[in-house]
């Protein structure tokens, strides 16, 4: 066969069908992985050494021609043949081609299998430090601003509606533990991924003597495979990263969702940077939130990676099948839109101006404080559901005189039974008295910051 022919056409009649070859190709997204490739196959060229399969001279040889393979793919200046199926067996041929037999040698004792996966993995773990600074910078902005408003009063919604009291200091940490959570949920994968699969051969390792630990070791690997077939089988981990990534890029959307909402001129509750908006075609007035609305729509192609990978794995018998090369373009995605989505709403939130007038004078609605009033009833003894019952029919009532619990006199609230009525109506009260741990006091707020950036601060 021509030397156009995959590296394993040996017992083969005829070359791929050109649309076998289309279907099956994977360097066009899985060339990132070079980097690793080439620092895969130098432990492994180190490995053939002390395995006796290699002379120092010719395992040098093997690692400049690896080293140079890699310069030219990152340059781009590397010749690819229409054969090289993937990286993998771009950069094999890469060597081969530089050094004849002895590049030949390259492959002993290791397969694709093995290697994907060790690739895979390496790049994810390098990956994931620049989510985890990422995840920290948004947390950062959100502290900060969080600091600034501890003691800005803003209405808390439930169902979207005017709820009770709230600070937007306490709303902006909401969002803030969310991403912690994400933080912890990343760190915890790291120690799963941090396992070398090299070694691990197609299925059942090698008779060459290669030591998966030196392996390991030498990728900076914290452990080494347990099972060679659950080494170049299992994809838990790549589902894992997207699962945590897909949590995270929701944690983003919701942010978003708030984001557009506040700076919503009806609400009018913040404004967008221009920097991070967007002007329309047509209508010169506008400003748009494009920026955030994006940030809100791509948690879609996260969970939708989830539940491809998920589909092609599940029921997948043990061992490699090339189903499990759909796992790279999932992950690699994910990992990309959550990198760029991170970018853009830190920078958005960052460069957020927020209207605590405005924030206040909506929080000023006295519906708002029914519960409060309902609250120093059963302070008072009476039981809740009764408390509640009265302060329904007083709104009621007043609702019917076009009142609200604002305008109710002195001698009114005395028959109600609370003579200090009017001041639980008071914004500032009304959060200060809410100091219990994880509340929204100002109180609760700082001290919440001082937990976060304690947690951050402890990462670095
Ligand atoms: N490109 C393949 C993948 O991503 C590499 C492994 C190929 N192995 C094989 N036996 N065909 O999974």
């Amino acid at each position: 066969m021509s030397e156009d022919a995959p590296l394993w056409s040996g017992r083969f009649r005829k070359p791929p069908a050109p649309e076998a070859e289309g279907l099956g190709h994977s360097l066009a997204f899985d060339e990132r992985l070079a980097p690793y490739e080439v620092r895969a196959s130098v432990a492994h060229v180190l490995g053939l050494r002390d395995a006796g399969l290699l002379t120092t001279s010719e395992a040098e040889a093997l690692e400049a021609a690896l080293a140079q393979v890699g310069a030219e793919i990152e340059s781009g200046t590397f010749a690819f043949n229409p054969a090289d199926e993937d990286v993998h067996s771009a950069v094999e041929r890469g060597v081969i081609e530089r050094l004849a037999d002895l590049g030949a040698k390259l492959h002993a004792g290791r397969s694709r299998n093995d290697l994907v996966m060790t690739d895979l993995r390496l790049w994810m773990l390098d990956a994931h430090r620049e989510l985890e600074n990422g995840v920290v910078r948004l947390l950062r902005v959100l502290v900060a601003h969080a600091r600034n408003h501890a003691e800005t009063v803003m209405p808390g919604t439930t169902h979207g509606r005017l709820a009770q009291p709230v600070t937007l200091g306490h709303v902006l940490l909401a969002y803030a533990w969310g991403l912690a959570r994400d933080l912890d949920r990343l760190h915890g994968w790291r120690g799963r991924a941090s396992v070398s699969p090299l070694g691990a051969g197609a299925l059942a390792t090698s008779t060459l003597g290669l030591d998966p630990n030196a392996a390991a070791e030498r990728l900076g690997f914290e452990d080494r495979f347990a099972n060679s077939i659950d080494a170049v089988s299992d994809r838990d981990v790549v589902q894992e990263m997207l699962g945590d990534l897909a949590i995270c890029g929701t944690h983003l959307s919701r942010l978003a969702a708030d984001l557009i909402r506040w700076s919503d001129e009806a609400l009018g509750w913040a404004s967008l940077d221009d920097a991070y908006s967007t002007g329309s075609s047509m209508m010169p007035q506008k400003r748009n939130p494009d920026v955030a609305e994006l940030a809100r729509a791509k948690a879609g192609r996260l969970l939708g990676h989830v539940a491809a990978l998920g589909s092609v794995l599940n029921g997948l018998p043990l061992g490699y099948h090339r189903d499990l090369q759909e796992d790279k373009e999932a992950v690699f995605d994910s990992v990309d839109t959550v990198g760029s989505v991170l970018a853009a709403l830190s920078g958005c939130v960052e460069t957020l101006t927020f209207h605590p007038d405005a924030m206040r004078s909506a929080a000023g609605v006295p519906g708002l404080y029914a519960t409060d009033v309902a609250e120093a009833l059963v302070a008072a003894g009476v039981p809740f559901r009764e408390a509640h019952r009265r302060v329904g029919e007083l709104l009621k009532g007043l609702d019917a005189e076009g009142r609200t619990l604002g305008d109710l006199t002195a001698g009114e609230w005395s028959a109600f039974g609370l003579p200090e009525g009017a001041t639980l109506l008071d914004p500032d009260r009304a959060v200060a008295v809410r100091a219990v741990p994880g509340g929204p006091s100002p109180a609760s707020v700082r001290t919440q910051a001082d937990a976060l950036e304690r947690m951050l601060d402890a990462r670095l």
